[in-house]
């Protein structure tokens, strides 16, 4: 058997992974990418965790519920009614799926496009050899590649609860909770993270009951306290029923249901029985596979590879990126070290600012942020001032029917420059990139304030709160 020789091979074709070898291939390296996912007939489906189970598959299904919720509840005020609404799930599943086919088949035109060779299988180091590395493909066929350059994008997978072992019918990782064949009644979902958050809400919005049982006692830590205070009131509201600072004390499994044994905030001892259990506590850095001892390659006690700023390993001319590695859990976070690494194998200043790599949870109303929150900045004693705007203000977020939530700027009390930025409200997704490319150009509020934005536009809400800044809103 011959070994094919590359200048890069990176092993993991999710969204770390295949750009790594798309911008690498760009950069003149005969580059090939090795990734083992399977699609339903055994066929490859690169893309990852993102593409597969992740980002594209509960967006599909985030959209679909939406416009369940806005026809069950919202297109009244309209003027439109509807009679006999219903939701066919497994169309609706059957949907998601082909979302998630067009993008795998679209990575798989990509590479072809930009002459990135594709192995379907399981990479694993072989060896050190010849000043490069001996990696072996095990697929359909096994085969052997000599690399100069390996970029590691193995991602990572969903955490297990101890004694509640994922079966993908009654107890769901993210994998089970995407393709759930109808709606439970009731759906139980420990941990209040993202995933928690937008998967509750997708089968809230199609009828089930829906408990999320969180450890911590603060909603939504990690956001701005203002942002966490609204969305809490409002996921109230929607009907989530979401409990704090739980103790989870066991998971059983019946015949068709899972009950759950926990302490709640009071320490008072409940249960309760669900129809499905989703568990999202979290993701765990993946090597399974890798033989990553055959050469010695540093994992942390996480089970992280350890990696410097320039997301280089222990070991030369090896790289990781992505979930596999420290730094948020985030598609964009694993593209945007991708592309890094490949300039920097090329000998150019690859950069990845971590100051400015948005949040997004697309629940209803979304959430986004970028930079620091009020209560970071007032631990890091930094003086600050604070704007903020209320989509209720804004015209076109009435015409939409959407006022929920606020924008809210943080800016250095000298220098104004802006220090984050915090969106809860309709389109926050799109509306916090305006929000990242100012922080970037290290712009200040008052610059968003002296743009022109379009009218009428919920990004006026941005302009507004940046006014409010230097307490000047013209529309509230
Ligand atoms: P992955 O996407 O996990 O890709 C790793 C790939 O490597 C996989 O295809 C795997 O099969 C393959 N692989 C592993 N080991 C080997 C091996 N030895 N040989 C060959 N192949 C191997 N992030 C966002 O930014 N926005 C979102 O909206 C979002 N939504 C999410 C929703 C859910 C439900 C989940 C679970 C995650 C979501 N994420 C989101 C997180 C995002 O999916 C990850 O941050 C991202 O996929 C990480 O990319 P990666 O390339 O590091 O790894
Ligand atoms: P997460 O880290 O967002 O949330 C996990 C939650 O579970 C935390 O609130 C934690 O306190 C809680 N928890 C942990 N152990 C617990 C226990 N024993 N009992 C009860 N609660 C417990 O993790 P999640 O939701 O699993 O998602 C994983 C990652 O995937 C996210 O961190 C994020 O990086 C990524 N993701 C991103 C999305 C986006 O960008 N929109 C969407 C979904 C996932």
């Amino acid at each position: 058997m011959s070994t094919k020789n590359f200048d890069v091979v990176v092993i993991g074709g999710g969204p770390g992974g295949y750009i790594a070898a798309i911008r690498a291939a760009q950069l003149g390296f005969n580059t090939a990418c090795i990734d083992e996912w399977k699609n339903d007939k055994g066929g490859p489906a690169p893309g990852g965790t993102c593409t597969n189970v992740g980002c594209i598959p509960s967006k599909a299904l985030l959209q679909s519920s939406e416009h369940f919720e806005q026809a069950a509840h919202h297109f009244g005020d309209h003027g439109i009614t509807l009679s006999d609404l219903k939701m066919d799930v497994a169309k609706m599943v059957g949907r998601k799926d082909s979302v998630v086919k067009q993008n795998n088949d679209g990575i798989l035109y990509l590479f072809k496009k930009n002459k990135v060779s594709f192995f379907h299988g399981r990479g694993s180091f072989v060896a050190a050899k010849d000043g490069g590395y001996e990696i072996a493909v095990a697929g359909a066929a096994t085969e052997t590649l000599q690399a100069k350059h390996v970029v590691i994008a193995t991602g990572s997978n969903a955490r297990q609860l101890p004694g509640a072992e994922f079966d993908e019918a009654l107890i769901l990782s993210n994998d089970g909770a995407l393709r759930i064949p109808a709606v439970p009644k009731k759906l139980g979902v420990i941990g209040s993270g993202v995933i928690g958050l937008e998967m509750g809400s997708v089968w809230r919005r199609l009828g089930a009951e829906v408990t999320i049982l969180e450890a911590m006692p603060a909603f939504l830590g990690a956001a701005d306290e203002s942002v966490a205070k609204e969305a809490a009131k409002v996921f109230k509201k929607q009907g989530l029923d979401i409990q704090l600072g739980v103790k989870i004390a066991e998971v059983k499994k019946g015949k068709d249901s899972v009950s759950v044994r926990y302490a709640d905030a009071k320490g008072a001892e409940q249960t309760v029985e669900f129809d499905k259990l989703i568990v999202s506590i979290g993701r765990v850095p993946n090597t399974i596979g890798l033989n990553a001892e055959a050469v010695g390659l540093k994992l942390d006690e996480r089970g992280a590879i350890v990696v410097d700023g320039d997301c280089k390993t222990s070991l030369p001319n090896v790289w990781a990126v992505g979930d596999v590695v420290r730094g948020p859990m985030l598609a964009h976070k694993a593209e945007e070290e991708g592309v890094a690494v490949a300039e920097r194998i090329a000998g150019q200043h690859g950069h990845v600012n971590f100051n400015t790599i948005p949040w997004v949870i697309y629940t209803s109303p979304e959430i986004a942020w970028v930079g620091k929150t009020e209560q970071q900045l007032k631990a890091e004693g930094v003086a600050y001032k604070a704007g903020q705007f209320p989509f209720l203000a804004n015209g076109r977020a009435r015409a939409l029917g959407d006022t929920t939530g606020f924008v809210k700027f943080l800016a250095d009390a000298k220098t104004d420059e802006i220090l984050g930025v915090h969106i809860i409200g309709p389109f926050a997704s799109e509306l916090i990139s305006e929000a990242v490319v100012a922080m970037e150009f290290k712009a200040s509020a008052e610059d968003i304030a002296r743009i022109c934005h379009a009218h009428p536009s919920l990004s006026e809400a941005t302009k507004e709160a940046a006014l409010a800044v230097d307490k000047r809103t013209l529309n509230f």
